[in-house]
């Protein structure tokens, strides 16, 4: 291996909590081979972007630091540029003459390949290593993790549901989960370290099955939170057609399983989550978030929401905005739709719906939510919340910022507490996103 800055690398990482995970396990899978990670980028011989093609906007981003390596290159000559996740699995080798500053592409099951693909490239050429691979679960490579607080550990990978807007499934392939075993080492090691919130990653978590032991997710669950009975365990994301009342019960049975669920609706039609294909009525999500409220009454919910998806009627975005007020959801991811080549809805059904009403309805569902979670948020002020500090607040060095078990931002005088402290807060403001308080004892 050569020597210097050529060792160096920087990784952009975009895109979901998955990504931000693999991230960490390229990170070490090259540190494994010698490389060594660079501050930023400017320091690297080497950058990753590591990629998400969820939305439109999530690849034009990309795009754009494309287009900047591209100038970066014609001034260093040995600068390797690597694209790595979801954007290579689903463009392919097309990606090279899209976009000449890339030297090589890795799919998200081929990150084991990515430091002999930047000893390759450095003798010249291109090179794509875009195999699926439904065994890789990346068992036995411990991630490099930032921070020594809050720990992602990804359970399982890939997606067996066929959603029509989506590209996952074609970019991570079918699901697999890692095996129980290699779960709960990996939670002693976080524990012993001192790590104090895990999230258990999985772009359909509860769908988690290890068959040869015979876990599924309630039961890895369980299982997670007794081996780490100090630290906050949380997970994401939930399909509603794998939310079980005994998950709900392992849920509300274990005091550091954090009363938060994410549970993605998507519309609030039934008539359009047929044309989605998401397998489920909004009377089945309603029966699911009933049950989650009826077993654990403080839960906090949050959704994943598209406005404009194929053939939405303005009385299939009314249900959408009627759903928001029914359920009240703590917070909320909101989308427009864009479509995906490749994916059913692009193959079958028409984008018809107009771009400014896309962004019409997308800003009304945002102004209902924003409502509703200011409403929600006001309702703590005067009230003492537990918080898990996580890092310095953006705005002030005096200040840190943390959640509560319910996922909410809490922003406090720091006083003599750490990032890593569960300490207590007397929450005296609330917007529609952040608490703000001081410590009480
Ligand atoms: N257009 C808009 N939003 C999308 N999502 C997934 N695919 C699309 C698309 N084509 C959203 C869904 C999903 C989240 C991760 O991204 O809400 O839950
Ligand atoms: Fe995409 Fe649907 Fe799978 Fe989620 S469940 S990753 S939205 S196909």
């Amino acid at each position: 291996m050569s020597a210097g800055r050529g060792n160096t690398f920087f990784i952009h990482t975009f895109g979901c909590q998955m990504n931000q995970a693999d991230s960490g396990i390229i990170t070490a899978l090259l540190q494994a081979e010698g490389f060594v990670q660079a501050d930023q980028e400017l320091d690297a011989g080497i950058v990753l972007l590591n990629t998400c093609a969820v939305r439109e906007n999530a690849v034009d981003r990309v795009e754009h630091f494309l287009q900047r390596l591209q100038g970066r290159k014609k001034r260093e000559k040995d600068l390797i540029v690597g694209v790595a996740g979801c954007i290579p699995q689903y463009k392919r080798e097309e990606m090279f003459s899209l976009y000449p500053a890339i030297d090589f592409l890795a799919g998200p099951d081929t990150y084991r390949t990515i430091p002999s693909l930047v000893e390759q490239v450095r003798h010249g050429g291109k090179l794509a290593s875009l195999e699926f691979n439904s065994f890789e679960t990346y068992e036995g490579v411990e991630p490099f993790r930032q921070g020594a607080t809050s720990a992602f550990v990804p359970v399982m990978r890939g997606c067996n549901n066929r959603c029509a807007y989506c590209v996952v499934p074609f970019t991570r392939g079918r699901e697999r989960s890692q095996p129980f075993i290699s779960v709960i080492s990996e939670v002693r090691k976080l524990v012993a370290s001192g790590y104090r919130e895990i999230t258990l990653l999985g772009q359909n978590v509860n769908s988690y099955c290890d068959a040869d032991e015979g876990y599924d997710f309630a039961a890895l669950l369980d299982a997670v939170s007794r081996e780490a009975p100090l630290v906050r365990i949380r997970f994401t994301t939930s399909h509603p057609k794998d939310i079980s009342e005994s998950l709900v019960r392992v849920i509300a049975s274990h005091a550091n399983i954090c009363n938060s669920i994410h549970l993605p609706v998507q519309s609030g039609s039934s008539r359009m989550l047929g044309r989605m294909n998401r397998g489920h009525t909004i009377e089945e999500y309603l029966e699911k978030i009933a049950l989650i409220r009826s077993i654990i009454p403080d839960v906090t919910l949050s959704t994943d929401i598209i406005a404009g998806f194929c053939g939405e009627q303005e009385d299939d975005h009314q249900a959408s905005l009627d759903l928001l007020s029914t359920v009240r959801f703590d917070s909320a991811y909101m989308f427009f739709y864009s479509t995906r080549p490749g994916t059913l809805a692009a193959e079958t059904l028409e984008d018809d719906v107009p771009e400014p009403v896309k962004k019409r309805r997308l800003q009304e569902i945002i102004d209902l939510q924003n409502r509703i979670s200011a409403e929600l948020f006001h309702e703590s002020i005067g009230t003492v919340v537990e918080v898990l500090a996580e890092s310095e607040s953006r705005r002030s060095s005096k200040q840190l910022m943390g959640r509560t078990a319910g996922n909410r931002a809490v922003v406090f005088d720091r006083e003599l507490y750490e990032c890593g402290d569960l300490l207590h807060v007397l929450v005296t403001r609330a917007t529609s996103a952040t608490l703000t308080g001081r410590p009480v004892q």
